[in-house]
C-alpha cells in the first residue's frame, strides 16, 4: 500500500501542479449575507481533492495534523475534499452528537462501495430504517450486559487465560491480541472453540481486514483484490457451519449463541437465508475483532509508558487477586470493583480512537450552527477531533486516567458512536478488555522490546505491532 501510494503521487502531482489549480477558498469572516453559506474550506486539486494532505499529515506523530490546521483556519465545522468526494468535516464535539442522533432523520450512514463488498450486502452497516433498528437490538440482546454477566464472561474469562498461558519471552502484542478477540468472537457468535479449523479461518479474516485500509482507489490494489478473494473462503467456510447448524437444529440440538438467535429470529415471517446469516456473521466478526485487539494493545502501550498508571492498575488486580484466593476465575463482582481499570479503559478510548470518525450523507437540507449543508453532502464526524479537542478535555493529548476520577461529565466523549448506529459491543469490548488487563498485570511483568511509535493512519496503531518481552511473575496464586 505504501508503494502503491508513493506511486500514485509520482505519477500525479507533476501533471497536477502544470493545471492551473483551481482551488477554492471561502472566506470564514463573510458572514454579512443573510443566506446561509455551506461550511468554509479548501476543496485543493481536482479530482484528489486535499486526500494526499490529509494522508500524508496522518503519517506523522502528531494525531491530528489536518484537522488543527483546518480548525485553527476555519473554525470546528470545515468543508474539504477526500476520497474522491467534497465532505463536511466535523471537529465538533456537539455537532457529532447532532449528526449521530439524527440518523434516519437528517442522516444516514454511507460507505464506499469498497467496504460495502468488502462487508457483504447483508450486513448491519449497510441496513436501514425499522429492518435496521430490528437488528441493532437483536445484536445488542447478545452482547448487552446481562449476557454477559450470565454467558460471557466465563468464556472471555477462560479464553484469555488459555492464550496467557502460552506466552513466554518476545511476543508481538498486537498479533496475540488479535487471537485472543477472534477466538471470543467465535464463541460468541458460533459456540465454536479454538481449533485449527478456527486459526485457518482466522489468517483468511486478516486478508478480508488487509482490504479496509488501502481506502484510496482500492480497485487497483493488490490487497484489496486478495481482501475480496479471502472474504470468499471465508463465507464458504461459514456457510458450511450454518448449514450444519440447520442440521442439527432440526434434529432437536439448542445452541446459546448469536447463530441460534439469527435462526429463531424472523423478520415478517420470513426466516433469515443462509446467505443473510453469513454477512450478518461477517460484519459482526469484522466491527469486533480490529478495534477491541488494537484498544487491548494500546492499552499495554500507554501502560508501559506512564509506570505510575500501571503500579496503580496492578494494584488494584491484586488485590482482588488476594481476595479471591484460589479461584482463578474472574467473576461479574469482580468485574464490578475495579474503578481504576474503568478509567484506564476510558482514558485508552479517548487517546487511541480506532474509529476515528464515522461518515454520514445529508439525506436532506441541514442547518448546523450557521451553515447549511446541502441536501447530498458527505459529512465526516470526527470522534478523534472532539476526544483531542482541548476544549473538551484539559491537556488532551496526554494519557491520563486520573482525569477520569474527576469528570463525572462524559457527554464530549464517544468512542462507540452514539444514536440509533452506537455500537452494540460497548460492553463487551469494555469487559473484554477489563479482563485481558487483569490476567495480564497480575501474570506478567514486561518491558518494551523495542521502540514502536503510535501511527494514526488508515487508523491508529503502533507500527511494529508492539513487540514486548514478558516474564512470569510469582504471584499468590
Ligand atoms: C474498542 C472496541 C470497539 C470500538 C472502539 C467500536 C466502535 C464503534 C463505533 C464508533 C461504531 C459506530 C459506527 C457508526 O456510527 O457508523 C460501531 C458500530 C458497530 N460496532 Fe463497534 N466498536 C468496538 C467493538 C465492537 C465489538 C466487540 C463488536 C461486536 C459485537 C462491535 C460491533 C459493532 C457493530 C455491528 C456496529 C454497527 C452498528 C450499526 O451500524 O448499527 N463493535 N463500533
Ligand atoms: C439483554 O438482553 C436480554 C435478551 O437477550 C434481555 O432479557 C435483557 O433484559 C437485556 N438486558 C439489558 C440490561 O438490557
Ligand atoms: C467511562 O465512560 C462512560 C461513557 O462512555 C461513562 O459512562 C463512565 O462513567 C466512564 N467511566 C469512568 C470511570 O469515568
Amino acid at each position: 500500500m505504501e508503494l502503491f501510494i508513493s506511486f500514485f503521487l509520482l505519477l500525479t502531482l507533476p501533471l497536477f501542479t502544470l493545471i492551473i489549480r483551481y482551488i477554492t477558498v471561502s472566506n470564514p469572516n463573510n458572514n454579512n449575507n443573510n443566506k446561509l453559506r455551506p461550511p468554509p474550506g479548501a476543496t485543493g486539486l481536482p479530482f484528489i481533492g486535499e486526500t494526499l494532505q490529509l494522508i500524508s499529515a496522518y503519517k506523522t506523530e502528531n494525531p491530528e495534523p489536518f484537522i488543527d490546521a483546518r480548525v485553527a483556519k476555519y473554525g470546528t465545522v470545515f468543508t474539504t475534499h477526500v476520497f474522491g468526494e467534497r465532505t463536511v468535516f466535523s471537529a465538533d464535539a456537539e455537532t457529532n452528537r447532532f449528526i449521530l442522533q439524527n440518523e434516519g432523520r437528517l442522516f444516514e450512514s454511507s460507505y464506499p462501495s469498497s467496504i460495502a463488498n468488502l462487508v457483504g450486502k447483508h450486513s448491519l452497516l449497510l441496513m436501514r430504517g425499522s429492518f435496521h433498528r430490528r437488528m441493532h437490538s437483536l445484536t445488542m440482546s447478545f452482547a448487552n450486559s446481562t449476557i454477559i454477566k450470565d454467558h460471557l464472561l466465563v468464556d472471555i474469562d477462560r479464553l484469555v487465560r488459555r492464550n496467557l498461558e502460552m506466552w513466554t519471552g518476545r511476543i508481538l502484542l498486537m498479533d496475540e491480541a488479535k487471537k485472543i478477540t477472534f477466538e471470543l468472537t467465535l464463541k460468541q457468535l458460533l459456540s465454536i472453540d479454538p481449533c485449527e479449523w478456527s486459526e485457518n479461518l482466522r489468517k483468511e479474516y486478516m486478508l478480508v481486514i488487509e482490504g479496509f485500509f488501502c481506502i484510496p482507489l482500492p480497485f487497483f490494489s493488490l490487497t484489496y483484490r486478495r481482501a475480496i478473494q479471502a472474504r470468499k473462503r471465508v463465507t464458504e467456510a461459514l456457510h458450511l457451519v450454518v448449514r450444519e447448524r440447520r442440521l442439527e437444529r432440526e434434529r432437536g440440538v439448542k445452541k446459546n449463541d448469536m447463530l441460534a438467535a439469527l435462526f429463531d429470529n424472523d423478520c415478517d415471517d420470513v426466516m433469515f437465508s443462509d446467505d443473510e446469516i453469513v454477512d450478518f456473521l461477517v460484519s459482526l466478526l469484522v466491527a469486533g475483532y480490529d478495534t477491541t485487539s488494537t484498544t487491548m494493545t494500546l492499552a499495554v502501550k500507554f501502560l508501559t509508558d506512564t509506570p505510575s498508571a500501571l503500579a496503580q492498575l496492578k494494584e488494584e488486580h491484586e488485590e482482588i487477586r488476594a481476595r479471591k484466593g484460589a479461584s482463578l476465575a474472574l467473576e461479574w463482582d469482580d468485574y464490578k470493583s475495579m474503578p481504576f481499570t474503568q478509567c484506564v479503559v476510558n482514558e485508552t478510548l479517548r487517546i487511541s480512537n480506532i474509529i476515528s470518525g464515522v461518515f454520514r450523507r445529508a439525506i436532506t437540507d441541514v442547518r448546523i450552527k450557521d451553515y447549511m449543508i446541502p441536501k447530498g453532502s458527505k459529512v465526516f464526524a470526527s470522534l478523534r477531533a472532539a476526544h483531542l479537542g482541548q476544549d473538551n478535555f484539559e491537556n488532551a493529548r496526554v494519557f491520563n486516567p486520573w482525569r477520569w476520577q474527576k469528570t463525572s461529565d462524559s457527554t464530549n466523549f464517544m468512542p462507540f458512536g452514539g444514536g440509533p448506529r452506537r455500537c452494540p459491543g460497548h460492553d463487551l469490548a469494555r469487559v473484554a478488555l477489563s479482563v485481558f488487563l487483569h490476567h495480564l498485570v497480575t501474570r506478567f511483568s514486561w518491558v518494551a522490546a523495542e521502540d514502536d511509535k503510535l501511527v494514526f493512519f488508515p487508523t491508529t496503531r503502533t507500527q511494529k505491532r508492539y513487540p514486548i518481552m514478558v516474564q512470569r511473575r510469582n504471584v499468590v496464586e
